[in-house]
Protein backbone atom coordinates (compact mmCIF):
# COMPACT_ATOMS: atom_id res chain seq x y z
CA UNK A 1 0.00 0.00 0.00
CA UNK A 2 1.01 3.17 -0.77
CA UNK A 3 1.08 6.43 2.18
CA UNK A 4 -1.59 7.92 -0.48
CA UNK A 5 -4.21 4.82 0.33
CA UNK A 6 -4.51 6.24 3.45
CA UNK A 7 -7.01 8.68 4.31
CA UNK A 8 -8.20 10.19 7.61
CA UNK A 9 -10.89 12.38 7.03
CA UNK A 10 -12.97 14.09 9.46
CA UNK A 11 -16.84 13.05 9.58
CA UNK A 12 -18.67 15.68 11.06
CA UNK A 13 -22.36 16.55 11.85
CA UNK A 14 -24.16 19.59 12.76
CA UNK A 15 -26.72 17.71 14.75
CA UNK A 16 -30.29 17.59 13.94
CA UNK A 17 -33.92 19.08 14.42
CA UNK A 18 -33.72 17.89 18.14
CA UNK A 19 -29.76 18.02 18.97
CA UNK A 20 -27.46 20.62 18.79
CA UNK A 21 -24.32 21.31 20.60
CA UNK A 22 -24.75 25.01 21.57
CA UNK A 23 -21.52 25.93 22.58
CA UNK A 24 -18.48 24.14 24.45
CA UNK A 25 -15.49 25.46 26.42
CA UNK A 26 -13.24 25.38 29.63
CA UNK A 27 -13.75 21.58 29.71
CA UNK A 28 -17.34 21.32 29.39
CA UNK A 29 -20.30 21.15 26.35
CA UNK A 30 -23.64 22.81 26.31
CA UNK A 31 -26.16 20.50 24.45
CA UNK A 32 -29.87 20.56 23.40
CA UNK A 33 -31.67 17.44 23.33
CA UNK A 34 -35.14 17.41 22.33
CA UNK A 35 -36.86 20.17 25.01
CA UNK A 36 -34.25 20.40 27.40
CA UNK A 37 -30.59 21.75 27.59
CA UNK A 38 -27.32 20.09 29.54
CA UNK A 39 -24.57 21.16 30.06
CA UNK A 40 -21.46 18.43 31.02
CA UNK A 41 -18.17 17.80 31.09
CA UNK A 42 -15.94 17.59 27.80
CA UNK A 43 -12.08 18.08 29.05
CA UNK A 44 -11.59 18.20 25.03
CA UNK A 45 -13.14 21.91 24.95
CA UNK A 46 -10.45 23.67 25.62
CA UNK A 47 -10.86 27.08 24.43
CA UNK A 48 -13.12 29.58 25.86
CA UNK A 49 -17.06 29.83 25.40
CA UNK A 50 -18.52 31.98 23.02
CA UNK A 51 -21.95 32.13 24.83
CA UNK A 52 -22.98 34.88 27.94
CA UNK A 53 -22.54 32.62 31.33
CA UNK A 54 -25.88 33.42 31.77
CA UNK A 55 -26.82 31.16 28.82
CA UNK A 56 -25.03 28.36 30.29
CA UNK A 57 -26.72 29.08 33.69
CA UNK A 58 -29.72 28.21 32.14
CA UNK A 59 -29.50 24.98 31.35
CA UNK A 60 -31.47 22.57 32.68
CA UNK A 61 -29.27 19.87 34.08
CA UNK A 62 -25.95 20.14 34.61
CA UNK A 63 -23.43 17.48 35.09
CA UNK A 64 -20.83 17.94 38.25
CA UNK A 65 -18.11 15.78 37.83
CA UNK A 66 -14.48 14.97 39.48
CA UNK A 67 -12.12 16.80 38.10
CA UNK A 68 -9.70 15.51 35.69
CA UNK A 69 -11.66 12.36 35.78
CA UNK A 70 -12.70 10.14 31.71
CA UNK A 71 -15.04 7.50 31.88
CA UNK A 72 -17.95 9.54 33.86
CA UNK A 73 -18.04 8.10 36.85
CA UNK A 74 -17.63 10.37 40.53
CA UNK A 75 -20.40 12.78 39.58
CA UNK A 76 -23.88 13.92 39.27
CA UNK A 77 -26.64 15.43 37.66
CA UNK A 78 -27.78 18.70 39.08
CA UNK A 79 -31.65 19.38 37.06
CA UNK A 80 -32.56 23.18 37.97
CA UNK A 81 -35.65 22.14 38.04
CA UNK A 82 -38.08 19.07 38.28
CA UNK A 83 -37.10 16.81 35.21
CA UNK A 84 -39.09 13.75 33.51
CA UNK A 85 -37.84 10.32 34.30
CA UNK A 86 -37.25 10.35 30.33
CA UNK A 87 -38.22 12.58 27.17
CA UNK A 88 -38.31 12.18 23.57
CA UNK A 89 -35.31 13.33 20.86
CA UNK A 90 -36.72 12.19 17.15
CA UNK A 91 -33.99 11.39 14.69
CA UNK A 92 -34.21 10.16 11.19
CA UNK A 93 -37.98 8.42 11.50
CA UNK A 94 -37.03 7.14 15.17
CA UNK A 95 -37.88 8.38 18.75
CA UNK A 96 -34.89 7.99 21.52
CA UNK A 97 -35.73 8.25 25.34
CA UNK A 98 -33.05 10.13 26.58
CA UNK A 99 -32.62 10.00 30.15
CA UNK A 100 -29.77 11.38 32.79
CA UNK A 101 -27.26 8.61 33.20
CA UNK A 102 -24.82 8.18 35.85
CA UNK A 103 -22.16 8.36 33.44
CA UNK A 104 -23.06 11.64 32.17
CA UNK A 105 -24.33 10.08 28.77
CA UNK A 106 -28.20 10.75 27.85
CA UNK A 107 -28.72 7.51 25.78
CA UNK A 108 -27.60 8.67 22.41
CA UNK A 109 -24.71 9.31 20.74
CA UNK A 110 -25.86 12.21 18.22
CA UNK A 111 -22.25 12.22 16.48
CA UNK A 112 -22.94 8.53 15.14
CA UNK A 113 -25.97 9.89 12.93
CA UNK A 114 -23.21 9.73 9.74
CA UNK A 115 -23.02 6.65 10.26
CA UNK A 116 -26.56 5.47 10.36
CA UNK A 117 -27.10 7.52 7.33
CA UNK A 118 -24.10 5.69 5.62
CA UNK A 119 -25.49 2.18 6.86
CA UNK A 120 -29.03 2.98 5.27
CA UNK A 121 -27.12 3.25 2.04
CA UNK A 122 -25.39 0.40 2.78
CA UNK A 123 -28.85 -1.42 3.69
CA UNK A 124 -30.72 -0.25 0.46
CA UNK A 125 -28.08 -1.24 -1.50
CA UNK A 126 -28.97 -5.13 -0.90
CA UNK A 127 -32.14 -4.50 -2.59
CA UNK A 128 -33.48 -7.89 -3.93
CA UNK A 129 -33.94 -9.06 0.31
CA UNK A 130 -33.86 -7.72 3.49
CA UNK A 131 -30.40 -6.43 4.90
CA UNK A 132 -29.20 -8.28 7.62
CA UNK A 133 -27.55 -5.90 10.21
CA UNK A 134 -25.31 -6.76 12.87
CA UNK A 135 -25.23 -4.35 16.12
CA UNK A 136 -22.77 -5.17 18.27
CA UNK A 137 -22.68 -3.33 21.61
CA UNK A 138 -25.68 -1.63 20.38
CA UNK A 139 -26.90 0.22 23.68
CA UNK A 140 -30.13 1.88 23.35
CA UNK A 141 -30.55 0.89 19.65
CA UNK A 142 -30.40 3.95 17.75
CA UNK A 143 -28.67 2.42 14.57
CA UNK A 144 -30.66 -0.40 15.28
CA UNK A 145 -34.00 1.17 15.04
CA UNK A 146 -32.93 3.51 12.02
CA UNK A 147 -32.10 0.23 10.01
CA UNK A 148 -35.59 -1.77 11.19
CA UNK A 149 -37.51 1.44 10.10
CA UNK A 150 -36.40 0.84 6.60
CA UNK A 151 -37.09 -2.83 6.38
CA UNK A 152 -33.80 -4.56 7.51
CA UNK A 153 -33.36 -7.68 9.84
CA UNK A 154 -31.42 -6.45 12.69
CA UNK A 155 -29.49 -8.74 15.49
CA UNK A 156 -29.00 -6.10 18.43
CA UNK A 157 -26.45 -7.52 21.06
CA UNK A 158 -25.66 -6.06 24.20
CA UNK A 159 -24.45 -7.60 27.34
CA UNK A 160 -26.93 -5.67 29.58
CA UNK A 161 -30.34 -6.39 30.73
CA UNK A 162 -30.88 -2.58 31.37
CA UNK A 163 -29.63 -1.29 27.95
CA UNK A 164 -31.76 -3.87 26.12
CA UNK A 165 -34.83 -2.69 28.23
CA UNK A 166 -34.33 0.44 27.14
CA UNK A 167 -33.79 -0.18 23.33
CA UNK A 168 -37.16 -2.07 23.34
CA UNK A 169 -38.60 1.14 24.70
CA UNK A 170 -37.24 3.18 22.48
CA UNK A 171 -38.79 0.73 19.62
CA UNK A 172 -42.27 0.84 21.57
CA UNK A 173 -42.01 4.51 21.19
CA UNK A 174 -40.31 4.71 17.51
CA UNK A 175 -43.94 2.45 16.60
CA UNK A 176 -41.94 0.12 15.28
CA UNK A 177 -43.83 -2.99 16.95
CA UNK A 178 -43.73 -5.33 13.97
CA UNK A 179 -39.90 -4.68 12.80
CA UNK A 180 -37.77 -7.46 12.46
CA UNK A 181 -34.84 -7.19 15.95
CA UNK A 182 -33.67 -9.65 17.27
CA UNK A 183 -32.60 -8.82 20.82
CA UNK A 184 -29.35 -10.89 22.13
CA UNK A 185 -28.34 -10.58 25.52
CA UNK A 186 -25.13 -11.96 25.17
CA UNK A 187 -21.35 -11.26 25.22
CA UNK A 188 -20.62 -9.62 21.96
CA UNK A 189 -17.24 -12.22 21.46
CA UNK A 190 -19.27 -15.39 21.95
CA UNK A 191 -22.19 -14.74 20.06
CA UNK A 192 -20.25 -13.85 16.96
CA UNK A 193 -18.33 -16.81 17.78
CA UNK A 194 -21.43 -18.65 17.60
CA UNK A 195 -22.51 -17.11 14.63
CA UNK A 196 -19.47 -18.07 12.55
CA UNK A 197 -20.11 -21.72 13.68
CA UNK A 198 -23.34 -21.37 12.24
CA UNK A 199 -22.49 -19.84 9.47
CA UNK A 200 -24.45 -16.62 9.34
CA UNK A 201 -23.16 -13.87 6.97
CA UNK A 202 -24.61 -10.09 6.92
CA UNK A 203 -24.59 -7.39 5.28
CA UNK A 204 -23.74 -4.20 7.63
CA UNK A 205 -21.63 -5.23 10.65
CA UNK A 206 -21.85 -2.13 13.11
CA UNK A 207 -18.79 -2.22 16.23
CA UNK A 208 -19.43 0.45 18.89
CA UNK A 209 -17.03 -1.53 21.38
CA UNK A 210 -16.53 0.25 25.20
CA UNK A 211 -13.02 0.41 26.63
CA UNK A 212 -13.85 -2.10 29.17
CA UNK A 213 -16.78 -3.82 29.40
CA UNK A 214 -18.21 -7.36 30.80
CA UNK A 215 -20.89 -10.03 29.53
CA UNK A 216 -23.50 -11.64 30.95
CA UNK A 217 -21.81 -14.25 32.78
CA UNK A 218 -18.91 -11.92 33.79
CA UNK A 219 -16.70 -11.91 30.67
CA UNK A 220 -14.03 -9.30 30.67
CA UNK A 221 -14.02 -6.89 27.29
CA UNK A 222 -10.97 -4.91 26.72
CA UNK A 223 -10.78 -3.26 23.55
CA UNK A 224 -6.90 -3.83 23.38
CA UNK A 225 -6.91 -7.28 23.76
CA UNK A 226 -10.42 -8.52 22.14
CA UNK A 227 -11.18 -6.05 19.45
CA UNK A 228 -8.63 -7.72 17.38
CA UNK A 229 -10.09 -11.17 17.73
CA UNK A 230 -13.37 -10.28 17.25
CA UNK A 231 -12.69 -8.22 14.33
CA UNK A 232 -11.41 -11.50 12.81
CA UNK A 233 -14.37 -13.32 13.25
CA UNK A 234 -16.49 -10.26 12.08
CA UNK A 235 -14.99 -11.08 9.09
CA UNK A 236 -15.73 -14.55 8.55
CA UNK A 237 -19.75 -13.18 9.15
CA UNK A 238 -19.21 -10.18 5.63
CA UNK A 239 -21.71 -11.00 3.38
CA UNK A 240 -20.28 -12.24 0.42
CA UNK A 241 -21.55 -10.06 -2.70
CA UNK A 242 -21.84 -7.29 -0.64
CA UNK A 243 -20.84 -5.75 3.06
CA UNK A 244 -19.56 -3.27 5.04
CA UNK A 245 -18.83 -3.14 8.42
CA UNK A 246 -18.26 0.12 10.59
CA UNK A 247 -16.29 0.17 13.93
CA UNK A 248 -16.15 3.65 15.75
CA UNK A 249 -14.00 3.21 19.09
CA UNK A 250 -14.05 6.46 21.84
CA UNK A 251 -12.30 7.04 25.20
CA UNK A 252 -9.26 5.10 24.75
CA UNK A 253 -5.61 6.40 24.13
CA UNK A 254 -5.22 5.08 20.69
CA UNK A 255 -5.58 6.70 17.02
CA UNK A 256 -7.74 6.14 14.26
CA UNK A 257 -4.21 5.33 12.35
CA UNK A 258 -4.54 2.36 15.19
CA UNK A 259 -7.99 0.78 14.18
CA UNK A 260 -7.33 1.46 10.58
CA UNK A 261 -4.22 -0.64 10.60
CA UNK A 262 -6.00 -3.44 12.30
CA UNK A 263 -9.29 -3.29 10.49
CA UNK A 264 -6.73 -3.86 6.96
CA UNK A 265 -5.11 -6.40 8.63
CA UNK A 266 -8.41 -8.61 10.13
CA UNK A 267 -9.75 -7.92 6.69
CA UNK A 268 -7.40 -8.12 4.59
CA UNK A 269 -8.58 -11.71 2.93
CA UNK A 270 -11.12 -10.02 1.31
CA UNK A 271 -11.09 -6.88 -1.04
CA UNK A 272 -12.14 -3.27 0.09
CA UNK A 273 -11.69 0.55 0.84
CA UNK A 274 -11.31 1.29 4.23
CA UNK A 275 -12.02 4.66 5.52
CA UNK A 276 -10.80 5.88 8.77
CA UNK A 277 -10.88 9.37 10.68
CA UNK A 278 -12.49 11.21 13.66
CA UNK A 279 -16.13 11.55 14.16
CA UNK A 280 -17.01 15.51 15.10
CA UNK A 281 -19.81 17.63 16.27
CA UNK A 282 -20.13 21.41 14.49
CA UNK A 283 -21.21 23.69 17.58
CA UNK A 284 -23.56 26.14 16.54
CA UNK A 285 -21.74 29.33 18.65
CA UNK A 286 -18.73 29.44 17.43
CA UNK A 287 -18.90 26.56 14.59
CA UNK A 288 -15.38 24.74 16.13
CA UNK A 289 -15.56 20.97 15.96
CA UNK A 290 -15.94 19.25 18.97
CA UNK A 291 -14.41 15.78 18.48
CA UNK A 292 -16.32 12.55 19.70
CA UNK A 293 -14.43 9.02 18.60
CA UNK A 294 -12.88 7.36 15.92
CA UNK A 295 -14.22 5.38 13.18
CA UNK A 296 -12.70 3.21 10.52
CA UNK A 297 -15.46 1.94 7.89
CA UNK A 298 -14.64 -0.94 5.19
CA UNK A 299 -16.91 -1.62 2.11
CA UNK A 300 -16.71 -4.51 -0.02
CA UNK A 301 -15.25 -3.99 -3.64
CA UNK A 302 -18.00 -4.73 -5.99
CA UNK A 303 -17.28 -6.56 -8.73
CA UNK A 304 -17.66 -4.29 -12.20
CA UNK A 305 -19.91 -6.02 -14.21
C1 LIG B 1 -21.67 3.11 25.24
S1 LIG B 1 -22.36 1.73 24.48
C2 LIG B 1 -22.16 1.97 22.75
C3 LIG B 1 -23.02 3.08 22.16
C4 LIG B 1 -24.10 2.68 21.15
N1 LIG B 1 -23.61 1.84 20.08
C5 LIG B 1 -24.85 3.88 20.60
O1 LIG B 1 -24.40 4.50 19.64
O2 LIG B 1 -25.87 4.25 21.20
C6 LIG B 1 -21.38 0.36 24.91
C7 LIG B 1 -22.25 -0.85 25.16
O3 LIG B 1 -21.44 -2.03 25.22
C8 LIG B 1 -22.08 -2.95 26.08
N2 LIG B 1 -21.10 -3.98 26.45
C9 LIG B 1 -20.06 -3.90 27.29
N3 LIG B 1 -19.38 -5.07 27.34
C10 LIG B 1 -20.00 -5.92 26.48
C11 LIG B 1 -19.75 -7.27 26.07
N4 LIG B 1 -18.75 -7.97 26.57
N5 LIG B 1 -20.57 -7.80 25.13
C12 LIG B 1 -21.62 -7.08 24.63
N6 LIG B 1 -21.89 -5.81 24.98
C13 LIG B 1 -21.10 -5.23 25.91
C14 LIG B 1 -22.61 -2.10 27.21
O4 LIG B 1 -23.67 -2.76 27.89
C15 LIG B 1 -23.04 -0.83 26.46
O5 LIG B 1 -24.41 -0.88 26.18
Amino acid sequence: MSPSDRRISVIETAGFADYALLDSGDGRKLERFGRFTVDRPEPQAMWRPVLEPGTWLRADAVFKGEKGEEDGDGGRWRPSKPMPDTWPVHVLDVTMLCRLTSFRHLGIFPEQMPHWQWMLERVKRVGDRPARVLNLFAYTGAASLVAARVGAEVTHVDASKKAIGWAKQNQAVSKLGDTSIRWILDDARKFVAREVRRGRTYDVILIDPPKFGRGPAGEVWDVFLHLGPLLRDCAALLAPERAALVLTTYAIRASALATDGLVRDCLKEQKGTVESGELAVVEEAGGRLLPTSMFTRWVRDEAVS
